[in-house]
């Protein structure tokens, strides 16, 4: 048993649904293009999940954050994939891939041959048990990668309501659930093992502000420690999280932030992989011609640090790694090299920060720390490589991506912390 399409893309997430339209936009032919995906729904918009899904009023539901509303475009429900000949194939997991053959084998057992294959499988969350926790399946133990995690959080917070929730991680998941947490009534505690929150990214100047707004909301802190196990009661549920250091923290429900990892084991041995995902080049390909990677799950060049190889977890990369691979396959010798500016973004409470570029070298802090209005550059060998602005508008975002993106030179240090944002705007 077995289908064929001229483009086969397997993953139905985020890129997924941006690829999908920019197929349509090249011209492709009804009947040519397939989209796989675990997921029993059509692509939508993941960011909302842990942002208007998690509302206690009028929260966001499917059909409005389908793909590609983020980014302000057409919203692709299922009716608009059966309109434009798109096979959807939902709720299939794809479990082996043979690059040579050019077939897919799903879990249902049917072979699905591509000439042209599209690699969108993102990545999964990471699990305590992979960091040998035990106990961690309880049923008030939430993780938020897909719909289904999002709508067992929401049934867990309501199970919780004016109680207590321990948050494990310091990252992007870690912080966005507090907020939403927080916002649903229920105290919340978070526990990681660095310093300082969004290690990844924060500097501790910047880290100090979220954790004191945070603290102001009534999140607890627990830093530099991580849990060591779960005390449960006899309905398996979790009463209390027990760290390291043997301090024990009573809680109703747990959410789980630890990072993420690749989905790239069908590819192992068969394409070159870097970074932790699958290497590709400027046109979004892969060691295997036929095959490109997009999203989470590809490791790029980055023209603007000098080519060297980034594998982005964030949806802006997702959408244009999607748009590029589309348009090199449709447009082969049009489309150029990918030149892709690194753009990451948070809202968490009333509070709003984008970031653009890299974060190394020194660091510049300016603006009001105090009225959540402030920013930072990273300087790297005399030229600005990283901006970051919490609390700005459209304008002055634009400001600061342009400067990294003409890489500005800066010759004083002290001179840049006392034009602050002014600097970016006059550019
Ligand atoms: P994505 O994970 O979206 O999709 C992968 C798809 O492949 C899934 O549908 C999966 O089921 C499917 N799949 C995997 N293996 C398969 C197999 N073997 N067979 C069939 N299907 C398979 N970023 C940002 O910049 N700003 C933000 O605010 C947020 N917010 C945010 C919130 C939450 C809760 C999450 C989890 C993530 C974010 N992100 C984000 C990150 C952003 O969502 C992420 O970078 C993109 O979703 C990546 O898109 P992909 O299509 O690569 O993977
Ligand atoms: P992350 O990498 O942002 O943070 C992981 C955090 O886990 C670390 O900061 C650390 O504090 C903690 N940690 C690591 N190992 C641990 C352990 N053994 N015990 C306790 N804590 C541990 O990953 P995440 O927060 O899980 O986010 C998952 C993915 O979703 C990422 O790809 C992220 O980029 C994406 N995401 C992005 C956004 C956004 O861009 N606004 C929002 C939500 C999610």
């Amino acid at each position: 048993m077995g289908r064929a399409f001229v483009y086969v893309i397997l993953g139905g997430g985020v890129t997924a649904g941006y690829a999908a339209l920019e197929f349509t936009r090249k011209g492709v032919q009804p009947g040519e293009l397939c989209i796989i995906s675990e997921e029993s729904v059509a692509p939508y918009e993941r960011p909302a999940l842990s942002k208007g899904y998690l509302l206690p009023e009028a929260p966001a539901r499917l059909p409005a954050f389908h793909t590609c509303v983020g980014a302000i475009d057409e919203r692709l429900t299922p009716k608009w994939y059966k309109e434009h000949g798109i096979e959807l194939v939902l709720g299939t997991r794809v479990k082996a891939a043979d690059l040579r053959r050019k077939t897919l084998l799903t879990a249902t057992g049917e072979t699905i041959s591509y000439k042209t294959l599209i690699i969108a499988t993102g990545a999964r969350a990471l699990k305590l048990e992979e960091f040998g926790i035990r106990g961690a399946g309880a049923e008030n133990i939430c993780y938020l990668r897909s719909l289904s995690d999002a709508n067992k959080l929401v049934d867990v917070m309501k199970a919780s309501s004016g109680g207590h929730a321990v948050v494990i991680g310091g990252g992007y998941i870690g912080m966005e659930c507090a907020a939403a947490l927080v916002t649903n009534r229920i105290r919340v505690t978070m526990v990681f093992p660095e310093a300082h929150c969004m290690a990844r990214l924060f500097t501790p100047k910047i880290a100090d502000f979220y954790e004191e707004y945070y603290e102001s909301k009534g999140v607890n802190f627990i830093k530099g420690t991580v849990l060591a196990s779960f005390e449960n009661n006899s309905d398996g549920k979790v009463m209390a999280v027990i760290l390291r250091d043997g301090t024990r923290v009573p809680t109703d429900m747990v959410v789980v932030g630890i990072g993420i990892t690749p989905n790239t084991s069908l590819f192992e041995g068969q394409l070159t992989m870097d970074k932790g995902g699958i290497k590709v080049n400027g046109q979004m390909q892969t060691s295997n011609s036929s095959v490109y990677a997009v999203g989470d799950v590809a490791a790029f060049p980055v023209k603007l640090f000098g080519g060297g190889v980034r594998r982005l977890e964030h949806v802006d990369s997702a959408r244009q790694t999607a748009r590029h691979a589309v348009s090199a396959i449709m447009e082969p010798g049009k489309t150029r090299e990918f030149d892709y500016l690194p753009f990451f973004y948070s809202r968490v409470f009333g509070l709003s920060w984008q970031f653009y570029g890299d974060n190394r070298g020194e660091v510049v802090h300016y603006g009001d720390f105090a009225g959540a209005r402030f920013g930072a550059y990273w300087v790297d060998r005399g030229r600005v490589v990283g901006a970051f602005l919490e609390g700005g508008d459209r304008e002055e975002y634009e400001a600061i991506a342009k400067v990294i993106r003409l890489k500005i030179e800066v010759k004083d240090l002290a001179e840049l912390e006392t034009q602050g944002l002014n600097f970016a705007v006059q550019v």
